[in-house]
């Protein structure tokens, strides 16, 4: 006998929701140009002339520290359209390297030889400036939004989540260990992936799961969902936490070691373990096909010296992309076997986390 699914709990997201570039392109409007996104933290941004480059959607940006005030730039000049910092962070004056033109805070171009090379009329020159775009501060996490007119950070997630945020990021260290990994499958099977705690025990048997709580079923959502719902905090006890003599030397966060998941919409997932280490996931959208995921770790503030730091970074990197391969392992066997008339996926009535998720998509994407 075949059960039919309840139909809803028939996913409301399409095949082609994961595969189509109409999709990708109409989501770069009604998600990546309109959200607040993470973009970065502000111990990369601390010192004048600091500055962190990022990719919002299809959006080259850059954030810069003018003399302690940040700040964020489309990352093109405006006189020939090259990018004007070329690393994912650094140090250096907001100068372009192709003709040294050099922007102030308002991103004004301070033009060399305007007047011999250019012959800028002077009105014409006071106008020549970058696109500047919102950036808000949460503590320790810096946000932008590329609208015109962006929403409150209040819209988007709830005052005691953004106070959770601030909390946490008071504990943070300034060293920080980055990679950028290419994934062939759609960024929302990223985000879906983190969300869907079930997996775990049987995608990562022998890494992560070793050391995690069983699953525990989400609650069931009532209603439509509110963009507020789709970022939230949650702490969990560990089954094992292995021991780590480093952890001796750190000032962790919370008064009990706990592993914490903030999820953040619409692509982010930062996790603690124990409040000793941080590691934050990103998934960025390059194609309706691929996606670069942004990994960054760090680890909570030093009671005292710790000049093992680098080789502490250097193994949880590791231990984080051991298990990040096996998502993507999956990920992209799932992606490749998508097809115009392949079915939707259906969702158990605990799995309602990612259920209020697609639902919002395709709240969005109509
Ligand atoms: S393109 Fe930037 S100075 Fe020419
Ligand atoms: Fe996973």
């Amino acid at each position: 006998m075949q059960v039919e699914p309840d139909p809803q709990r028939v996913s409301p997201l399409t095949p082609a929701h994961y595969f189509s570039p109409e999709v990708h392109a109409l989501e770069q409007q009604r998600v990546f140009r309109r959200f607040w996104i993470f973009a970065g933290f502000t111990s990369l941004l601390r010192e004048d002339d600091a500055f962190v480059t990022r990719r919002i959607g299809d959006v080259p940006i850059v954030i810069q520290n003018f003399g302690g005030r940040l700040k964020a730039f489309e990352n093109i000049c405006a006189h020939r359209q090259m990018a004007l910092q070329w690393n994912f962070a650094g140090r250096r004056p907001l100068v372009c390297r192709y003709h040294g033109w050099g922007y102030d805070v308002s991103g004004q171009a301070q033009v060399p030889q305007a007047d011999t090379l250019y012959a800028f009329a002077p009105e014409q020159r006071g106008k020549v400036r970058l696109r500047e775009i919102a950036l808000a501060q949460v503590g320790g996490f810096v946000f932008v939004n590329l609208s015109e007119t962006p929403h409150a950070l209040q819209e988007q997630f709830e005052p005691a989540f953004l106070e959770g945020l601030k909390d946490v990021s008071s504990h943070f260290d300034s060293e920080i260990i980055h990679t950028r990994v290419a994934a062939a499958y759609n960024w929302k099977l990223g985000f879906e992936n983190v969300i869907d705690a079930n997996h775990v025990p049987y995608l990562h048997e022998s890494t992560f799961a070793r050391n995690l709580p069983a699953p525990r079923p989400a609650p069931r959502a009532r209603g439509r969902p509110s963009l507020r719902d789709l970022s939230w905090h949650q702490a969990s006890r560990f089954a094992e936490l292995k021991p780590a003599d480093w952890r001796d030397r750190i000032a962790p966060y919370g008064d009990e070691p706990l592993y914490h998941n903030w999820f953040v919409y619409p692509n982010v997932n930062f996790v603690s373990v124990g409040g000793y280490s941080f590691a934050l996931q990103q998934f960025n959208p390059i194609a309706a096909d691929r996606t670069e995921i942004l990994l960054m770790l760090f680890l909570a503030t030093r009671r005292d010296a710790l000049d093992f730091s680098p080789a502490v970074l250097w193994h949880n990197l590791q231990a984080e992309k051991r298990v990040l391969d096996e998502d993507i392992g999956a990920l992209e066997r799932l992606q490749a076997g998508l097809h115009a008339g392949a079915r939707p996926a259906i969702l158990g009535a605990h799995e309602s986390r990612v259920a209020a998720l697609l639902e919002w998509h395709a709240g969005l994407l109509r």
